[in-house]
């Protein structure tokens, strides 16, 4: 576990301070909290509940609405987390809102990629898996999964597509969490990368392609680490630059984007206004807080703090770190 990034540096207050906390490998290890979290985030709030050190989660995982993620983590580490605490991978897809909008577009990954991004205000968008619904035999293994629920005579083939995917090109392709089917998603983005947005149909415009973050791996619930949305990026072009004449184009957000960590300071000195006990530092004025100190408790080096000191093991350990080296006595 790393600690204490300083990210800005104006004013000499005492107690001037924020944190981000990364979640797979420091909060949670699957859905199992890891590291005394839940102790370690009840110090941050005071004995009626009220946050006094302003907090967020950024985490390059996703595949569900911040919304859906607030509700989730509050259950599993018992504080009440608010929806703004929570920085996703795709949460900056947001930013493309005016590109894309009315734009066909499709999103796929684990959770449900499509709600995330119509969650945005993105107005058209099918799943990767609906899309592929409607091309009969793009899948040429689809009847040998026998995860799918689905028969095949219940697929969409058959059914009238929306937004007449077969006849109109979609315009972006968004990959909003860790894929689950790698081979259909690795064909099915190959067929509309080459196709200008319509498979089946030659055309050297490749479409804009988006990924929420680009780790190679990433801890979860098994003892080593798993393949991430990097693993499966290399996976993509390697193939795509085998079979298609001009190099894959795309665009990776997520740690350790800088306009993450300062988009998260933007976020924290809300926090600090509305919320955490000390408005006296702000004048009252939501958002101009600046801090002294933007910790970050990552477990992993090269995304989530660049050149950072190893200093603790647990993330219950950072936090009472933090809260020593910044004298003072919270909550629990
Ligand atoms: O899929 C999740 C993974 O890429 C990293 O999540 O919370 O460690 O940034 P986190
Ligand atoms: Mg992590």
């Amino acid at each position: 576990f790393h600690s204490s990034s300083k990210l800005s540096s104006n004013h000499k207050k005492r107690c001037n301070f924020g944190i981000a906390f990364d979640i797979d490998g420091v909060i949670l290890r699957g859905r199992v909290p890891v590291g005394g979290s839940p102790q370690a985030l009840r110090r941050l709030y005071g004995d009626s509940g009220e946050l006094i050190v302003p907090y967020l989660f950024l985490t390059n995982g996703g595949g569900i609405p911040e919304t859906k993620r607030a509700k989730q983590l509050s259950e599993l580490l018992g504080v009440n987390i608010m929806a703004s605490q929570v920085v996703q991978g795709h949460s900056p897809f947001r930013n493309l809102l005016k590109k894309f909008e009315n734009e066909l577009i499709i999103a796929t990954g684990k959770g449900d990629p499509a709600l995330v991004m119509s969650e945005y205000g993105f107005k058209k968008v099918l799943s990767l898996e609906e899309f592929a619904s409607y091309f009969e035999n793009i899948d040429p293994v689809y009847q040998y999964k026998r995860w799918t629920t689905m028969p095949q005579s219940d697929r969409k083939e058959t059914a009238v597509p929306r937004y007449n995917v077969l006849s109109k090109r979609i315009k972006a392709a968004f990959v909003v969490s860790d894929p689950v089917d790698w081979g259909r998603d690795i064909q099915v983005l190959c067929d509309v990368l080459r196709s200008g947005g319509l498979p089946g149909v030659a055309n050297n415009n490749q479409l804009p392609l988006y990924f929420a973050a680009d780790d190679l791996e990433y801890q979860a619930a098994f003892p080593s680490k798993r393949l991430g949305m990097g693993a499966f990026r290399i996976a993509l072009e390697s193939v795509f630059n085998r079979i298609n004449p001009k190099r894959l184009e795309y665009v990776t957000y997520g740690k350790p984007n800088p306009f993450v960590f300062k988009n998260a300071e933007v976020i924290l000195s809300q926090l600090q206004s509305s919320c955490c006990q000390d408005h006296s530092k702000n004048n009252g004025v939501p958002g101009s807080h600046s801090f002294e100190t933007l910790y970050m408790i990552g477990d992993n080096p090269s995304v989530d703090v660049k050149g950072a000191q190893q200093v603790v093991d647990s993330v219950e350990a950072a936090v009472d770190y933090i809260l020593k080296r910044e004298c003072i006595e919270l909550g629990a």
